[in-house]
């Protein structure tokens, strides 16, 4: 299924995604914003990678689409760990236009409630850098906490910069959206779970 935020839609990677994908890839601002190795990245390459990760389950990685402007970008649910229910998200959004307009946020929210309510996982993680505020203002809006600073972990850009990191649990979400009531006004608005605390 299709899974539905408020105002986005997370749906599955198709293979002309693939071009979207690589130009945010090969895109210079956006790659000095993330943790990555920077390549240049060939649409041969981004279709090989395509092909070798389709179904992976693992590794859930889905396209934000919006109802004015499409496939804005890319929303991840990676490194998923069963055993202790937690995986690793993250989120791009291609073009500069598309930001700073809550898209990132309800993409936040909607794939945390599929992490939470749909796949049963315990915990979230993220990383951003310092200086990244729209990503650090998302994160915390949406409730996540964070835990720490990896001094000096990324080289980029000709220097070694610190990473945040940070991580949401299922019971800090269900405390969100009780308190923001986020998903009231929804049609398929869900009865925060009893269970829910932790
Ligand atoms: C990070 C990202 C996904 C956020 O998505 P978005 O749609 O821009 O986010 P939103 O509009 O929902 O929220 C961003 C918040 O940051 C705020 N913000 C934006 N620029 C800011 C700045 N320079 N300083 C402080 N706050 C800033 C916005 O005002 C907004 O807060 P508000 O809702 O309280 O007004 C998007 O900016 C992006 O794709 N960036 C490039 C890739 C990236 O950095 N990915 C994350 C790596 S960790």
């Amino acid at each position: 299924m299709n899974i539905a935020g408020k105002r986005v839609t997370l749906r599955a990677m198709e293979k002309a995604d693939c071009e979207m994908s690589r130009e945010m890839f090969n895109d210079p601002e956006i790659e000095n914003l993330v943790v990555g190795w920077a390549l240049p990245v060939s649409s041969y390459a981004q279709e090989r990678w395509f092909e070798a990760h389709y179904g992976d389950s693992l590794n859930l990685r889905f396209v934000i689409e919006t109802p004015e402007d499409g496939a804005v970008g890319i929303i991840t649910l990676t490194d998923i760990d069963w055993k202790n229910r937690r995986a690793v998200h993250g989120i791009k959004l291609a073009k500069k236009e598309h930001r700073s307009k809550g898209t990132g946020t309800d993409a936040l929210m909607t794939i945390m409630r599929y992490a939470f309510d749909e796949l049963g996982l315990n915990r979230l993680d993220s990383s951003w850098f310092e200086d990244n505020e729209p990503s650090k203002r998302m994160h915390t809006k949406c409730g996540w906490h964070v835990e720490g600073v990896r001094r000096q972990y990324v080289f980029k850009g000709g220097k070694f910069r610190d990473l945040t990191v940070a991580g949401i649990l299922a019971s800090e979400y269900y405390d969100l959206i009780r308190k923001n009531h986020y998903w009231d006004d929804t049609a398929d608005s869900k009865k925060v779970p009893d269970n829910s605390g932790g």
